[in-house]
């Protein structure tokens, strides 16, 4: 039998290791090593990116790396690539990666090469996108459509919203962009208040097409239209469906001819380079979209083939586990300075906790550590205002991802420099601290100088790139990408199902009968969902 996690040499080494390093203070290390910030930098696919402000030395990541070679990542990295079913509650293969494959590679799903099925979908959506662009894809009264509406939730929502905010930039702005998730009638009204039936596409984006969040809102979607146009052949001409289910889409009335597929092979989360990126795809163009692909490919390249001490994902996952496991750190923030980026936290919050938010391991036993860190985060210089203060002095260890661009997207006066500026601070004052000498040594009295003392010694990571493009985006999402699987590997889980969603649709459904049945007064619940049941029946 396979020994625990706790059990390998590596992890033991580890938490050794741990008891020696855990006093020294990044102050120190960087004194004893001029060389430090150019020794703990990386440069791949697009990014730069520098681990020296971590608490580790040379000898963290050896133990880190040994670690991963203990718990088989290269076996589980080739095993992802080669399409075996690694995830296995699900019995599927697990193959976002050929999403971004180039036409010449071969990836086999079940014994076939899917690519060629890949850019068959590609191609459908980019011929799709440019007669809707040209102006081409009229509504039922032969309106242009200018509004497009992604429906979606989880996987099929975060990613194109993200994408779309942060390519805003690369976008045709005579289209206006709009996304409806939660059931929360408010999303709906909101969205579509000031739009023209006539000249509104909507995209109901479901892996299942059974999520009963987008159903709903579909479902009003399509009320709406017909409200105006009063003919069912309007759906048609306003309707698209991006899944895997061409029976429910089907059924819907959406034209078998605009739906764009999907496959299984493909997690909700790992999904905004398929056809669930078509709101990007319709936003930037097909050829930003493909540039947006290419950024993703030559991440997944630099994973699949890049020595563990040079592999940027592989060390971002070993950090996290290392702060995790050993330092008991709890959460992690991602704070990207550029307005753009605004929607990536939430992004990748699905992406790691939904990944990795699990106590069960793949044999079933229940592990004896942390796994996924909570993880959150804002833009700066916003975040700065906000939450820093906590993550300076608080009594919590929060290790930083900040993300930055060496060239703006829009040059007014000094901006950039001011914000990049704040970037550099940030990590520079998290790291070093400002220690009581210091403080007394500036005139500070004794008395305040234990408030203004900065302990230091708080760790961050700095992605750097050139600036913002699709490509870029594709590079920094494929990098959590692989570091969430890293920690998944090493953690045992399974990284690509959800089943901890499960229990809560079993009851909202269950819940929903009774609040549309009110006359039937057995409520079968705990003594709080009753009362809770009943006195929303009576107010509502
Ligand atoms: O939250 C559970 C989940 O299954 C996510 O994994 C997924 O992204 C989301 O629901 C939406 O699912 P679908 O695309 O099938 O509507």
């Amino acid at each position: 039998m396979r020994k625990s996690l706790t059990r390998l040499p590596a992890w033991k080494a580890l938490g050794a290791h741990y008891k020696k390093v855990r006093s020294l203070h990044l102050r120190d290390l960087f004194t004893n090593d001029p060389d430090r910030g150019k020794r703990f930098s990386r440069e791949a696919a697009g990014l730069s990116v520098d681990f020296s402000k971590h608490r580790i030395t040379q000898e963290t990541l050896r133990l880190l790396i040994t670690l991963a070679h203990e718990s088989g990542l290269p076996e589980r990295i080739n095993a992802m690539f080669s399409g075996e079913k690694i995830n296995v509650t699900e019995n599927r293969p697990v193959l976002h990666i050929a999403l971004r494959a180039p036409k010449s590679r071969k990836i086999f799903a079940g014994g076939r090469n899917i690519v060629p099925e890949v850019h068959t979908v590609m191609k459908k959506m980019a011929d799709f996108c440019s007669r809707l662009r040209r102006g081409q894809w009229k509504g039922h009264t032969g309106k242009r459509v200018r509004n497009i509406i992604n429906i979606g939730i989880g996987g099929s929502d975060l990613g194109p919203v993200m994408a779309y905010e942060a390519l805003r930039h690369y976008s045709d702005r005579s289209l206006n962009f709009r996304f409806i998730s939660n059931v929360d009638g408010a999303d709906f009204a909101e969205a579509t208040l000031d739009l023209n039936q006539e000249e509104t596409l909507f995209i109901v984006s479901s892996k299942t097409f059974t999520t009963p969040e987008t159903m709903m809102n579909a479902q009003t979607a399509r009320q709406w239209i017909l409200a105006k146009l009063k003919d069912e052949r309007a759906i048609a001409r306003h309707f698209v469906a991006v899944s895997t289910n061409g029976n429910e889409v089907a059924k819907f009335g959406i034209d078998p001819n605009n739906m764009f597929e999907f496959w299984d092979w493909i997690g909700g989360r790992y999904s905004m380079d398929s056809a669930i990126g078509l709101s990007t795809m319709i936003a930037i163009g097909p050829d930003y979209f493909y540039q947006m692909t290419a950024g993703f490919h030559a991440m997944d390249e630099h994973f699949r083939t890049a020595p563990f001490e040079k592999n940027l994902p592989v060390i971002m996952g070993l950090l996290s586990v290392w702060y995790s496991n050993f330092f008991g750190a709890r959460t992690m923030a991602v704070l990207p300075y550029s307005r753009y980026l605004r929607r990536f936290p939430a992004y990748l919050q699905q992406l790691a906790m939904e990944s990795n938010g699990k106590s069960a391991t793949l044999d079933g036993t229940i592990v004896n550590y942390q796994t996924s860190p909570i993880l959150w985060g804002e833009p700066g210089t916003n975040g700065q205002h906000s939450f820093y203060q906590l993550i300076h002095q608080g009594t919590q260890l929060i290790p930083c991802d900040f993300i930055g661009f060496c060239r703006n997207l829009n040059t007014l006066r000094n901006h950039h420099d001011m914000l990049m500026a704040n970037l550099f601070a940030q990590s520079e004052a998290l790291a070093f601290g400002k220690s009581v000498d210091e403080v007394i040594a500036e005139g500070t009295p004794a008395w305040l100088a234990p408030h203004r003392v900065f302990g230091g010694n708080r760790p961050s990571t700095t992605i750097l790139a050139d600036r913002l493009t699709p490509e870029t985006l594709g590079n920094l999402v494929a990098l959590y990408e692989h570091s969430v699987f890293t920690q998944g590997v090493i953690w045992r889980i399974n990284s690509f199902d959800q089943w901890g969603v499960e229990l809560g649709k079993v009851l909202a459904k269950r819940i929903s009968d009774e609040l549309s049945t009110p006359s039937n007064p057995r409520l079968q619940h705990d003594s709080s969902t009753n009362e809770l049941i009943r006195r929303y029946r009576k107010r509502r």
